[in-house]
């Protein structure tokens, strides 16, 4: 049971290469299965770190579920007055975004909508065991970052609740950030032990790979921690061009006037020059040059007016879907109509091999 959260991350980055290129390759091969919580709106952070990589692998043509994890909002908040509007959010910003709903290629739902998925929890949590779930480290992370001094049952079996996530459309492919990487290893050994145990003549479940994204971490505008709207720190999808404006004149920089590309010194100056090369496609090394003597004052108006514009049909699609719920719903209930197919087809077979039928 030791494999579980064993091989580096250089391994996995390594594996996510050669993953990356057959994907280009072989399309057709592959599932992708991603989420999100919905806490709020999506941040520049989200879209330059996860939804443009999806956007495009989307755009390769790979079957794409979105899932949106609305069950784990209430692992570390006792908040859930604005799930459901957080729920519309998430779903405007991945429409913005490029996502297209319509290509019968993409399904967008909440797991709280689709039975079928959430049954396959049960068979779930006895593959593994209290130890595995006490050392996850993200759940440690998370249970410190929320401050909790009472933790519910629900935040150290949502490891096994993801697995479930991933495992009723059969995903093979998850992209994901670091911190996710010990729940898909957690999904990968629940894969392997309930075919082991119980489908041992035909697999019933792939074991999913990680795919890790390229993008840098985006710092939040105080450049010393990740980016995050609880943290203040944020620049929303939804903000208008004065707000943003605003929010960078206030990013920290330091005392040196002349810009240069030093993330390791100057963490705060190299994350607005990343912020630039994100929205113009420019190397941060030739921006600050240009730069220069201008300092901290035209770095943050080079900033606002390339993020601006960047992000300017983002912000014109999110007005419209935004004056259009109706859309919106539609968009999710067909979302869990489908999903809803593939996860009572899963547990039908799992029924099978389980010799549950009646
Ligand atoms: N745990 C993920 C997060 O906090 C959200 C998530 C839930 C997820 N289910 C998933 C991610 C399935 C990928 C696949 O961001």
């Amino acid at each position: 049971m030791d494999e579980i959260y064993a091989g580096s991350y250089e391994a996995a980055l390594e594996r996510s290469a050669k993953l990356e290129a057959d994907l280009t390759a072989n399309p057709g091969k592959y599932r992708v299965m991603t989420g999100d919580r919905p806490t709020g709106k999506l941040h520049i952070g989200h879209l330059f770190g996860s939804l443009l990589n999806r956007v495009r692998l989307h755009r390769l043509g790979v079957h794409t579920f979105i899932l949106i994890a609305d069950y784990q909002v209430l692992t570390d908040r006792d908040t859930f007055e604005n799930i459901a509007e957080n729920i519309k959010q998430l779903t405007i910003d991945y429409l913005a975004a490029g996502i297209d709903p319509e290509d019968g290629k993409t399904v967008i739902f909440p797991h709280s909508h689709v039975p079928e998925l959430n049954q396959l929890l049960l068979p779930f949590l006895t593959l593994v065991t209290n130890a595995e779930l006490d050392r996850n480290p993200t759940v440690k992370e998370e249970i410190q970052a929320a401050g909790l001094s009472r933790i519910n049952a629900g935040m150290y079996t949502y490891p096994v609740h993801q697995a479930a996530d991933i495992l009723f459309c059969k995903g093979n492919v998850v992209p994901v950030g670091k911190d996710q990487l010990p729940h898909l290893e957690l999904t990968r050994t629940i894969a392997r032990r309930f075919n082991e145990r119980f489908a041992a003549k035909k697999a019933v479940f792939p074991e999913p790979q990680p795919l890790l994204s390229k993008t840098p971490v985006v710092l939040g505008l105080d450049g010393s921690q990740k980016m995050s709207k609880s943290r203040n720190n944020a620049v929303m999808l939804s903000a208008t061009p004065d707000e943003t404006a605003a929010l960078i004149k206030r990013a920290k920089t330091d005392s040196e006037r002349v810009i240069t590309w030093d993330p390791v010194n100057r963490p705060e100056v190299a994350n607005l020059l990343t912020l630039i090369s994100l929205s113009t496609g420019k190397e941060p090394q030739a921006i600050a040059d240009e730069i220069g003597d201008g300092g901290g004052g035209k770095l943050k108006s080079m900033l606002t007016e390339s993020l601006n514009s960047y992000l300017a049909p983002h912000r014109a699609r999110r007005a419209e879907l935004e004056a259009n719920p109706d859309y919106i719903h539609a968009v999710l209930r067909k979302g869990v109509e489908e999903a809803r197919k593939f996860a009572a087809a899963t547990l039908d077979e799992v029924r099978d091999v389980m010799n549950m039928k009646i």
